[in-house]
């Protein structure tokens, strides 16, 4: 009998307020043209000071539950994936079980940047299917633009606020190949100066501000991105053809175009939400999961492949017959 994760639900939240590239041009040395042209941006979603990473990650909860039809009493496992959690500690994961009134179950946060929603899809897959999991809540939440550089014009263009969130459920006879066919997670260390943070609790005892070699991380992206979903294919036993939506991370329009066409793939077949939410780090795959979903683009049978890749480097692909 095949033990798989399915997709029972899905949810998202952004803050209240949106900055469009005109008025970021108003406080940044950018212009609305240099930012559509380079990166498809048009807007971001920017968290106020009572808008949290926990805050976001619960909303889109709540949303991703009601839309699985259960109650959080159901959940046995909460992971968020963030690079910006509340707080160094405890994991904000903790918060957000709390705040839905669930008391026992597992609950942590998953640290991979950008990829850290894969890698939490993963983690929650091999639980499924190791009995250790029944119904999971995955989220990606996060407040990059606490720790943006407002006056680094090359990175604070690029990012926004925002959280999605999916309900994962174990289903005992997914003869019919639905849920998480296949995952690939990968990371490269040497890389790790490309794209970081420059503090932390045990260097400089400061939180610390983003830091990224644009160009030089556009160009691993494409090559480690195309590669992860060829291999993610191959392990699920399709092909190419067999793909009905690519739900990738939302980090810059020209990525997305580049890597479509190194596969091979029609631009139609991508899910892009980065022209109005910008780069969300972890949140930017369920953002544009459950954006696709709930606008009836995606529909159940639906073959997806869900891709990320981000500081460490870290990278990964799944694949989910929705
Ligand atoms: O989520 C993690 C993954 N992150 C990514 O995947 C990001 C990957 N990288 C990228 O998306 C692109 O490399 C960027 C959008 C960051 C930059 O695009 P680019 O085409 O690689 O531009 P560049 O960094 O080579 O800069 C080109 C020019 C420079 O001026 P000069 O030296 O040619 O005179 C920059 O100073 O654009 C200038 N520039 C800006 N101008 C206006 C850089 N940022 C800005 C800005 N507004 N915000």
């Amino acid at each position: 009998m095949t033990r798989r994760a399915i997709i029972s639900g899905t949810g998202s939240a952004l803050p209240r307020t949106c900055v469009t590239n005109e008025e970021l041009a108003e406080r940044v040395d950018t212009t609305d043209e240099w930012i559509r042209e380079r990166t498809g941006i048009t807007m971001r979603y920017i968290a106020e000071h009572d808008e949290l990473t926990s805050t976001l990650a619960i909303d889109a909860s709540r949303r991703a539950l009601e839309a699985a039809n259960m109650q959080a009493s159901d959940i046995d496992l909460i992971i968020v994936a963030t690079a910006t959690p509340d707080q160094t500690f405890p994991a904000t994961a903790t918060k957000v079980q709390a705040a839905l009134g669930n008391h026992g179950c597992t609950a942590f946060d998953v640290a991979a940047v950008c990829s850290g929603f894969l890698y939490a899809m993963q983690v929650v897959d091999s639980m499924i299917r190791a009995n250790s999991a029944t119904n999971a809540l995955v989220i990606g939440s996060e407040t990059f633009s606490r720790i943006l550089d407002w006056e680094d014009r090359t990175t604070c263009v690029l990012f926004g606020d925002g959280a999605g969130a999916v309900v994962l459920s174990a289903q005992d006879d997914a003869g019919d190949n639905t849920g998480i066919l296949a995952c690939q997670m990968h990371a490269d260390g040497r890389h790790h100066d490309l794209l970081y943070v420059d503090g932390g609790p045990s260097t400089t005892k400061t939180v610390g501000k983003l830091r990224m070699k644009g160009r030089e991380v556009f160009r691993h992206a494409v090559v480690n991105l195309a590669e992860v979903m060829r291999e993610t294919l191959a392990q699920a036993g399709l092909s190419l053809a067999d793909i009905d939506w690519v739900v990738p991370h939302q980090a810059n329009a020209r990525i997305l175009d580049a890597t479509a066409r190194k596969l091979g793939l029609k631009a139609e077949q991508v899910v892009v939400t980065v022209d109005k939410h910008a780069n969300t780090s972890a949140a930017s795959v369920p953002l544009a999961l459950d954006t696709a979903i709930r606008d009836g683009r995606i529909k159940r049978g639906d073959i997806l492949v869900l891709e990320a890749m981000g500081g460490g480097f870290t990278w990964g692909a799944c694949i989910v017959r929705y």
